[in-house]
């Protein structure tokens, strides 16, 4: 039996906040660190309050609508659950000692620059794709950056990733309703695995496969996942998916298209529907695009500039809505809260 804590999406919502100054506190230190190790003033382009406060209100609105669905059942609370303080904390200064290189390599504009490690890899790597996105080091290729990523996205968001991933989950909830028994799920560019641990949280009986073209984060994601059950992985490409046509009744991603040239993002989309079963869900979160916030304008032009994103402003450009419309998918659900968006469309049933 399910017992009901009276004031729990108060108590989750505080929790969040709380979690969220964390966070926000360590992405206002990277510049002093950066200062003190190089004597280097960041260019600062100071927000305005407005800007600011519309921000924030957004966060706000975030947290507190992942805390509602938490109430509402659509996931367990255990998806606030925390790593342990030890690990959070050491891994701190290595995001510090690679924000000062990602500083470096964005001040030279260079997003090609790889170590051995990552080089071993690239050969067999589709091109757009060989690059420092974020100016992250070692681009998506080491087990450093696998390490560091979620971390270092959490401070981008100012602790706000984890709940915008999130944001599927209701939408797939109101067409797949239940546990998932007897569902085959397939997570498309699932990094580290961070979506894929809520999913199965939310739908414990699924089996999800879990794709990725980065060996070292997909080995990553297979230690942060070691606790469930029904899950394999599988190194691949979105755009030539390794399966037979109609295997699965949910595939999905997270982050994922703002990184991929336009071509890629509708064969992507396509293979999606391909590998779907009649009736299946394709679903979505990524970032807002144009059409989506008058807010967050600004960001939207910044971003890219601030983190190598090549084809970020394109995709800003093309909603994802028409993509999913062009492949033949119907029947669609949206959502959004701060900087992300979530879709979910149905394959029609035969
Ligand atoms: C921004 S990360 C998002 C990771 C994860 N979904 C998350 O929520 O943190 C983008 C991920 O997509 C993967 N990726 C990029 N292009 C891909 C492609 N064409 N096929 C499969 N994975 C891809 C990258 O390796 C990376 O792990």
């Amino acid at each position: 039996m399910k017992i009901k804590i009276p004031y729990q999406d108060k108590i989750t919502l505080g929790y969040s906040l709380a979690r969220s100054a964390s966070f926000a506190a360590q992405q206002l230190s990277l510049p002093f660190f950066e200062f003190i190790t190089t004597g280097r003033r960041k260019s600062h382009h100071a927000l305005e309050p407005q800007k600011m406060r519309a921000a924030y209100t957004e966060l706000f609105n975030l947290l507190k609508k992942d805390s509602e669905n938490i109430a509402k059942g659509h996931y367990p609370v255990d998806v606030l659950k925390p790593e342990k303080v030890a690990q959070h904390f050491l891994r701190y200064p290595r995001i510090i000692y690679d924000g000062y290189a990602i500083s470096k390599r964005r001040l030279g504009k260079d997003s090609r620059d790889f170590n051995e490690e990552a080089e071993s890899f690239l050969k067999d790597l589709p091109e757009y794709y060989q690059r420092n996105f974020h100016f992250q080091t070692g681009g998506y290729l080491t087990k450093e950056s696998a390490d560091l990523y979620e971390h270092q996205v959490e401070i981008l968001f100012s602790g706000s990733a984890d709940a915008m991933r999130r944001l599927v989950i209701p939408l797939a909830k109101e067409k797949l309703p239940g546990d998932g028994t007897g569902l085959h799920f397939l997570e498309v560019g699932a990094g580290t695995g961070r979506l894929t641990r809520f999913m199965k949280m939310a739908y414990p009986k699924a089996k999800v496969t879990v794709l990725d073209l980065s060996y070292p984060y997909l080995k990553k994601a297979q230690d942060n996942l070691h606790d469930f059950d029904r899950l394999d992985f599988v190194q691949g490409a979105a755009e030539e998916l390794p399966f037979q046509d109609g295997r699965f009744d949910l595939v999905y991603s997270c982050f994922l298209f703002h990184e991929l040239p336009h071509e890629i993002r509708r064969k992507a989309i396509a293979e999606g529907y391909r590998v779907l079963k009649a009736g299946g869900c394709y679903g979505l979160v990524d970032s807002l695009q144009k059409e989506d916030t008058k807010d967050f304008e600004w960001a939207l032009e910044q971003f890219p500039v601030d983190f190598h994103e090549p084809f970020y402003k394109n995709y800003t450009q093309n909603p994802m809505e028409g993509l999913l419309a062009a492949a033949g998918f119907e029947d669609l659900l949206k959502d959004q809260g701060f900087f992300a968006k979530a879709l979910l469309a149905r394959k029609p049933a035969e």
